[in-house]
C-alpha cells in the first residue's frame, strides 16, 4: 500500500466506533514492530514523531523508512507529526511529503492557538495535509514539552466547539483527564466532558496519553467518541527493559542484530495488546 493520510482514517474510525493507534515511533526497529504488528493484526495504524524524533532520526529517514513500510504492507499506514509547536518544522515535512500533522498551540491564549492553527492549516490544506490540534493541555511530559501538575486544562466544550470551527482542523486532541507518562494513580477521566464536547465538536476527537490508562477506561472513551488514541511511554519501557535483560544475562555482547530482537518482541506484544484495545484489528 501507499503511505495515506489521517483523514480517511479516522473518518472510517468516526463512522464504526473504534479508534486508529498512533505509536510514537524513534528509529528503524521501532517502525518495523509497529508495521509488523498492524500487519499481523490487520489494523490501520499512524506511526508518530516528536519534534525529539525528528531531530534525533531526521524527517527524510523516517518518511522514506515508513513509506518503505507502506509499500510492503497490506494495512493502511500514515506518517504523522506529533507535538509540533513551529510551523517552520511542519512546513518543512510538509514539503518533503508528511500527509498529517499536528501543531501544538496549546500553551498559546485562546486567540494566539486559533490564530497559529489557522496558518498551518491554511498551509497545509493547500497539499491536502491533515491537521491535529490541542485545546487544553495535559500534565506530564512529552518529549521537551512539559505540564507541571497545576498546570493542566479541561477542553472547554463550548470553547472547542468556536476552536474547531475557527480553525478549520480535521482533528481535536482534548483534554478529559489522561497525563503525558506513567500515573502515581489511576487517571480520572471526564467523560460526561467528552460527551459534551462530542455534541458540539463533528471532527474526529484524539486521546493523548493513553499509556498506563485502564483499558476499560480507553473503551468507554472510544465509546463516547475517540478517534485516536496516542501511545508513546508503554511502548518505550518494554523495549528500554529487554535490552537491560539482554545485557544482564549476555554482558559482553555487542551485536545490534542480536540485542533489538528481544526488543521488537517485546514491544510488538503491547503493539497488539493496544491494537486489541482500539478495536482498530480487522479494519486495516
Ligand atoms: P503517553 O506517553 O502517555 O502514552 O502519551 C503519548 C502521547 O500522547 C503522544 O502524543
Amino acid at each position: 500500500m501507499f503511505l495515506v493520510s489521517t483523514r480517511q482514517m479516522l473518518i472510517d474510525a468516526q463512522k464504526n466506533n473504534y479508534a486508529v493507534p498512533a505509536f510514537n515511533i524513534h528509529n528503524l526497529e521501532t517502525i518495523q514492530t509497529v508495521i509488523d504488528a498492524a500487519n499481523e493484526m490487520k489494523s490501520p495504524v499512524i506511526l508518530a514523531a516528536t519534534p525529539g524524533t525528528v531531530k534525533f532520526a531526521g524527517s527524510e529517514y523516517l518518511k522514506e523508512i515508513i513509506r518503505i513500510g507502506a509499500k510492503l504492507s497490506n494495512v493502511p499506514v500514515a506518517f504523522h507529526l506529533d507535538h509540533h509547536e513551529k510551523f517552520d518544522e511542519i512546513k518543512a515535512s510538509i514539503d518533503l511529503g508528511c500527509k498529517s500533522v499536528m501543531i501544538d498551540a496549546s500553551k498559546h491564549s485562546f486567540n494566539d492557538n486559533i490564530k497559529l492553527v489557522r496558518e498551518v492549516v491554511d498551509y497545509a490544506h493547500r497539499y491536502d495535509v491533515t491537521v491535529e490540534a490541542e485545546l487544553g493541555k495535559l500534565v506530564g511530559q512529552e518529549d521537551d514539552l512539559i505540564v507541571r501538575e497545576g498546570a493542566s486544562e479541561l477542553t472547554d466544550p463550548a470553547m472547542a466547539r468556536e476552536f474547531v470551527q475557527k480553525t478549520g482542523i480535521d482533528s481535536l486532541a482534548v483534554a478529559i483527564g489522561t497525563a503525558h507518562g506513567l500515573y502515581k494513580s489511576e487517571p480520572k477521566l471526564d467523560y460526561d466532558r467528552l460527551s459534551e464536547i462530542r455534541k458540539v465538536v463533528d471532527v474526529p476527537l484524539v486521546l493523548h496519553g493513553a499509556s498506563g490508562v485502564p483499558k476499560q477506561s480507553v473503551k468507554k472513551c472510544i465509546e463516547l467518541g475517540i478517534c485516536k488514541v496516542n501511545i508513546a511511554t508503554e511502548l518505550k519501557i518494554p523495549y528500554a527493559n529487554a535490552i537491560k535483560e539482554y545485557f544482564i544475562e549476555n554482558p559482553d555482547a555487542n551485536d545490534p542484530r542480536k540485542y533489538f530482537i528481544p526488543a521488537k518482541e517485546a514491544m510488538k506484544k503491547i503493539v497488539i495488546d493496544k491494537i486489541l484495545m482500539c478495536q482498530s484489528n480487522n479494519r486495516g
